[in-house]
């Protein structure tokens, strides 16, 4: 199984990117082949002034067999670097598992990720897995200079993997 990570946020201090990392790690651990895209690495254009990056993503991830989306809540929405993506990146993509990693400000914004559900659903008829990790900064500890999940996270993100894993393979067979 060959996953694709893409962590849309460009914030230098992104925690949804430590969401991403941390499944990487975990996903590595079952033999999952992982393809990790870092939003922070690439300059994507829109669909009308796209640049040379926008291929490049499409390329990395377009022969991979499910996808997880990191992002970040913006106006009670996804964010808009991950709106370029879906508008521009995601070829060959239909009926594929994808599961969804959120960092939000506070508690309310629970329920924005279903934007993104909306679009990966209606577009391309993906399937999204039933299991969503949400979290804000008091999700983390400040560990010497590292932050790092608290334990409730650690363990939500275990699940995710388990049946991100799980799922992903029986949708292959
Ligand atoms: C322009 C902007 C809009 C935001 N809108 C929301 C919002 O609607 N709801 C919320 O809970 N947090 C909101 N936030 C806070 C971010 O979701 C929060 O900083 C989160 O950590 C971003 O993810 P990241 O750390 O992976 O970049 C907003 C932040 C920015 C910069």
């Amino acid at each position: 199984m060959k996953t694709a990570i893409i962590s849309s946020s460009q914030n230098l201090n992104s925690k949804s990117y430590l969401l991403c990392k941390e499944v990487e790690k975990l996903l590595l651990e079952k033999g999952v082949e992982v393809v990790f895209i870092d939003g922070k690495d690439f300059c994507l254009g829109t669909y009308h002034k796209q640049t040379e990056d926008n291929k490049k993503v499409a390329n990395l991830i377009k022969d991979c067999d499910n996808f997880i989306f990191g992002m970040a809540v913006y106006q009670y929405s996804f964010n808009a670097n991950l709106k370029l993506i879906l508008d521009t990146c995601m070829d060959e993509c239909d009926n594929k598992l994808f599961g969804t990693l959120v960092a939000a400000g506070g508690q309310k914004s629970y329920l924005s990720y279903m934007d993104l559900v909306k679009c990966c659903m209606n577009e391309w008829r993906m399937i999204p897995l039933p299991r969503v990790v949400f979290c804000n900064s008091s999700d983390f500890e400040f560990n010497a200079e590292k932050t790092i999940p608290s334990q409730d996270l650690e363990t939500r993100l275990v699940e995710f993997t388990n049946d991100f894993e799980k799922i992903g393979q029986k949708l292959l067979s």
